[in-house]
């Protein structure tokens, strides 16, 4: 950036409002969540073989900070549906390294087999999740 040789001051003054405007456009406590920067919001549930596994974007991109890439399209495609549709979409080959295994492995992310309910939410928060705003099948 190139600048005249302005009163010191102003330029002063034009970083200090930047930095402001930066702490409170940025990634401060509340951001908007932005799905075309994080991706889609709603959370991924996935039903097979078990139900359920939750999957959300919000955890990976806005808070852990990792990248599209990181996922898409070695891990995962850019699909909802398709992951669970395989055969070997399973414990064991998480603990193989295999899809979220890459990185659930007890270094980059928390083991796959250690904190099974941190991505199993079963049968019960699947139903939690699908009775959102009044509906009228399930009973409590
Ligand atoms: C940590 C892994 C991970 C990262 C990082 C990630 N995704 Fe995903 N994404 C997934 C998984 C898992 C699915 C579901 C795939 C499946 O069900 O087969 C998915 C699905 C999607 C889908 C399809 C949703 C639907 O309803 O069909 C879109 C769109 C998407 N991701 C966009 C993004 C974008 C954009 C980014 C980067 C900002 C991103 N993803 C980063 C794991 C990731
Ligand atoms: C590219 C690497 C990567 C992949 C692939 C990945 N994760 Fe993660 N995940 C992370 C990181 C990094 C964190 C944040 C650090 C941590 O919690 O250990 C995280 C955190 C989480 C959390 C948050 C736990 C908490 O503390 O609330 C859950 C749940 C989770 N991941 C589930 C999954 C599921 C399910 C998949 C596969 C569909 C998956 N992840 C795939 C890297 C990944
Ligand atoms: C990082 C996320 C993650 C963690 C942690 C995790 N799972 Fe899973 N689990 C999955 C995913 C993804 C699937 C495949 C999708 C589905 O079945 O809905 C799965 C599938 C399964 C299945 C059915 C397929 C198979 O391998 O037989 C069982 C059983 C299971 N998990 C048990 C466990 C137990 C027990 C733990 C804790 C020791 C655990 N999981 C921890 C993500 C996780």
């Amino acid at each position: 950036m190139k600048l005249k040789d302005k009163s010191p001051l102003s330029l002063l003054t034009v970083m200090v409002c930047g930095a402001l405007l930066c702490c409170t456009a940025g990634q401060a406590v509340g951001e908007e969540y932005d799905e075309d920067i994080y991706g889609p919001e709603a959370p991924i549930i996935f039903v097979k073989p078990v139900k359920a596994v939750e999957f959300s974007h919000k955890v990976h991109t806005m808070e852990a900070g990792l990248d599209c890439d990181s996922c898409h399209d070695d891990l995962f495609e850019m699909e909802a549906g398709l992951a669970e549709q395989n055969d070997d979409f399973t414990m064991e080959s998480l603990y193989a390294g295999q899809y979220c295994g890459a990185c659930h492995d007890g270094d980059m992310a928390f083991a796959s087999n250690k904190r099974c309910t941190a991505c199993h939410i079963g049968v019960k928060g699947f139903e939690r999740l699908h009775s959102d705003g009044g509906s009228t099948d399930s009973g409590h």
